[in-house]
């Protein structure tokens, strides 16, 4: 008997352009016959070209507005890559570091990894609470702030433009740097400014075209506090590390803000998103779930009688992916009753409903 297909909905992707592919074949094909190719691959893009940096402060000019970004970017292999650098860069063995005390991107295992000690923020429906942040600066003197504040992952919340302010408030009396990850901010149409608008003294921005283009090109973009900062930044990581991201991908990311391609993707991509959140409010009435209309996931909070590990048991035993919610918790041991449904896994819409329909049943 043939084996039932898998649906992952553990998988935080965006859904893919229906002219993705034709549009990178056309790109990889312009570049291949183009005369520049050798000269394309024999260069590491150390310390980048102008180019590339016009290309990021214009692709991210819905985010700052119009502040002069150019000197203050750096080019990265990707959001998870760029937090990892200016983590290690911001703190070291011993020191604290803040964040949400529902935090994705393995925020415990990159603060292992640098020896860091991770103490969790506590959040509300929000995001952040400023006054729960203060009393850990008061009494953990945290080195920085990690935060994903704009289409968190995995509760989605959104932090306003008034939190915003007062937490770089707090941090600026404390000494506390924010480091902040903006991986989902593009998929919002007028996202409040980040703080590395807000506050851009203490704040270090990094984000990746992960979720707003594709995950595949491993590329980002790191915004510094200051031109200094960014030459600092690069002059520490230019020999010891994989910093310095693929000419290749770079290359095509940067065609692509010049000319309208990425932003036509981007703007298929929140269109298919907003269509599959209307379909998982459809398909779970009724089921405590926290969303938004541009987030690529849902989280599903149960009841005390539902455990996630048994949800995600039985899901699976229908061939219905669901990820370990104990990846979000900054306390080992205590993840939250909840589970994280990925809307970007399934390759159709249609593959979604059946996908729900199995979580429907089991909750
Ligand atoms: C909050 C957050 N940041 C970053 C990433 C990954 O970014 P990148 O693929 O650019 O490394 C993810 C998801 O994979 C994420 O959820």
């Amino acid at each position: 008997m043939e084996a039932q297909k898998e649906i992952h909905l553990e998988r935080n992707f965006p859904p893919v352009p229906p002219d993705f592919g034709h549009s990178l074949r056309s790109s990889l094909q312009r570049i291949a016959d183009a005369p520049g190719l050798d000269e394309l691959m024999r260069f590491h893009r150390y310390g980048e070209s102008d180019g590339d940096r016009i290309a990021g402060a214009k692709w991210l000019a819905s985010r700052f507005g119009n502040e002069d970004l150019n000197r203050r970017i750096v080019l990265t292999n990707g959001a998870k890559n760029g937090v990892l650098l200016v983590l290690s860069m911001l703190a070291g063995p011993g020191d604290i570091v803040a964040t949400e005390e529902q935090s994705a991107l393995g925020a415990w295992a990159i603060a292992k990894q640098l020896g860091i000690g991770l103490v969790g923020v506590p959040i509300d429906d929000e995001g952040i609470v400023p006054d729960a942040f203060e009393q850990i600066c008061r009494a953990r003197s945290p080195k920085a702030l990690f935060t994903v504040p704009t289409l968190h992952n995995p509760t989605t919340h959104i932090l306003g433009l008034p939190r915003r302010r007062r937490i770089a408030e707090i941090a600026r009396d404390h000494g506390v740097a924010i480091v902040e990850d903006d991986i989902c901010g593009m998929l919002m149409p007028d996202a409040p400014p980040p703080f590395a608008a807000v506050s851009p003294q203490s704040s270090w921005f990094v984000t990746g075209v992960g979720k707003s283009l594709s995950p595949g090109f491993r590329f980002g973009y790191v915004v510094a506090p200051s031109p200094q900062d960014a030459s600092d930044f690069i002059a520490r990581f230019r020999s010891t590390t994989t910093w310095v991201p693929s000419p290749l991908s770079a290359s095509i990311v940067a065609s692509w803000i010049n000319d309208g391609t990425a932003f036509r993707m981007l703007s298929a991509i929140r269109d298919e998103v907003e269509a599959r959140q209307a379909i998982v409010a459809e398909m779970l009435p009724g089921a405590d779930l926290v969303s938004k209309p541009w987030a690529l996931n849902g989280w599903l909070r149960l009841p005390s009688d539902r455990a996630a590990s048994d949800l995600m048991q039985a899901a699976r035993a229908r061939s219905v992916l669901l990820g370990p919610t104990s990846v979000f918790s900054t306390r080992p041991g205590q993840p939250a009753n909840s589970v994280r449904l990925c809307i970007g896994g399934p390759v159709s819409r249609d593959e979604l409903r059946m996908a729900l329909d199995v979580v429907a049943g089991l909750i």
